[in-house]
């Protein structure tokens, strides 16, 4: 039997797992799925520096940290092939990998307001939906720095660049506060906080810099 035909017979029964509900997807599943439907590079890069970030929001309130990672490394899953049908191709594509509701439901949550009716509701999917704008707009700050690193970089620096409205414009200023509303912290913590989880990726995700 040809290698190809073995590998595709395993996918196959795997995804037959997948269909009697036990399927709980493994990092590895997630970074197979996000390499099959995404190619931008700067894509990639943000599903890393969010799935950085969500590993260490788990780690700090005590959660399955392989779960938060997975589902930042998936949250736009859809969005180099359908931008204009992100969030509900994002739900097509992982139900037909046979993906639990609760991964599904906190992927499609980060867009709440802008392409998805769900509102945030676990901690999980609060802190995707805060932080997942956020990561932009730290990167834009480090990469101004002489440093072009997250490793130097304070939460004050950000903050400053955050009432520059003409700076990073395209990101959401009120979604990130409404995000920190919800997790029920302040905005310069949350800042802090994402900066640290950027930091234990930032070689992956290109900002560490001359560091
Ligand atoms: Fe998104
Ligand atoms: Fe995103």
């Amino acid at each position: 039997m040809s290698e190809l035909i073995r590998s595709e017979q395993h996918d196959r029964s795997s995804s037959y797992q997948k269909q009697d509900q036990l399927f709980i997807p493994s990092r590895s599943d997630a970074l197979k799925i996000l390499k099959q439907y995404n190619t931008s590079e700067s894509l990639i890069r943000h599903a890393f520096a969010v799935e950085g970030v969500m590993g260490h929001f788990a780690d700090r309130f005590g959660q399955d940290r392989e779960k938060w990672q997975v589902i930042g490394l998936v949250h736009d899953l859809d969005y180099d092939l359908y931008p204009d049908q992100h969030c509900s191709k994002s739900r097509t594509i992982l139900e037909e990998h046979g993906w639990p509701w609760e991964y599904i439901r906190a992927v499609i949550s980060h867009g709440w307001g802008i392409c998805s009716e769900f509102e945030p509701e676990s901690m999980l999917e609060k802190t995707l939906y805060a932080v997942d704008e956020l990561t932009g707009l730290i990167a834009s700050t480090a990469l101004m720095r002489p440093s072009v690193s997250v490793l130097d970089l304070t939460a004050k620096s950000v903050n400053k660049k955050w009432k520059d409205k003409r700076f990073a414009a395209g990101v959401d200023r009120a979604i990130i506060e409404k995000g920190a509303q919800m997790m029920g912290i302040e905005r310069l913590e949350l800042i802090t906080e994402t900066i640290m989880g950027m930091r234990k990726v930032a070689e992956t995700i290109g900002l560490k810099g001359s560091i």
